[in-house]
């Protein structure tokens, strides 16, 4: 898919960030103790200048960034979000409930710009991401 948006270059670092949040949501989503857990849904969006991957589950509790130990299991998932893409963060959907986390990856030709929004709660993708 990302090869027919002219993307390709992006394809690696994309199904890695896929995979972080998409696990995290599927925990999230288990993790409210439901008898079947909610579907989780995915968003792929592209523009020239490149990809935001948004993924919503049903559990409002919001990502926790954790400050792994060098020898720690877990808790790097969002630290590799945080390194490969541009912007991360996560808001609550006034319609869904739940919430929608979120990172964007910017085109190899774009000059690579870390906001300093990154992971701060409530936040928004940039507004050419959102349906109007
Ligand atoms: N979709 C989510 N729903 C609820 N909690 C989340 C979600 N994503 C992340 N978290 C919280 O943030 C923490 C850190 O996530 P992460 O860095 O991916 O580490 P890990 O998944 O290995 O615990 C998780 O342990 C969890 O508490
Ligand atoms: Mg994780």
């Amino acid at each position: 898919m990302l090869a027919e948006w002219g993307l390709a270059e992006l394809a690696e670092v994309a199904e890695l960030l896929v995979s972080e949040i998409t696990t995290n949501a599927l925990r999230g989503s288990r993790a409210l103790g439901q008898p079947l857990p909610s579907p989780i849904h995915l968003w792929l969006r592209a523009d020239r200048l490149g990809l935001v991957i948004m993924v919503w589950d049903a559990n409002p509790q919001p990502p926790i960034r954790k400050e792994a130990g060098h020898d720690a299991v877990s808790g790097r998932g969002l630290k590799i979000v945080e390194a490969l893409s541009s912007r991360w963060g996560w808001y609550k959907p006034h319609d869904m409930g739940g919430k929608c986390v979120w990172c964007e990856i910017q085109a190899e030709s774009q000059p690579m710009q870390h906001s300093a929004v990154s992971g701060q709660p409530r936040s928004s993708p940039d507004s050419r991401w959102l349906w109007s």
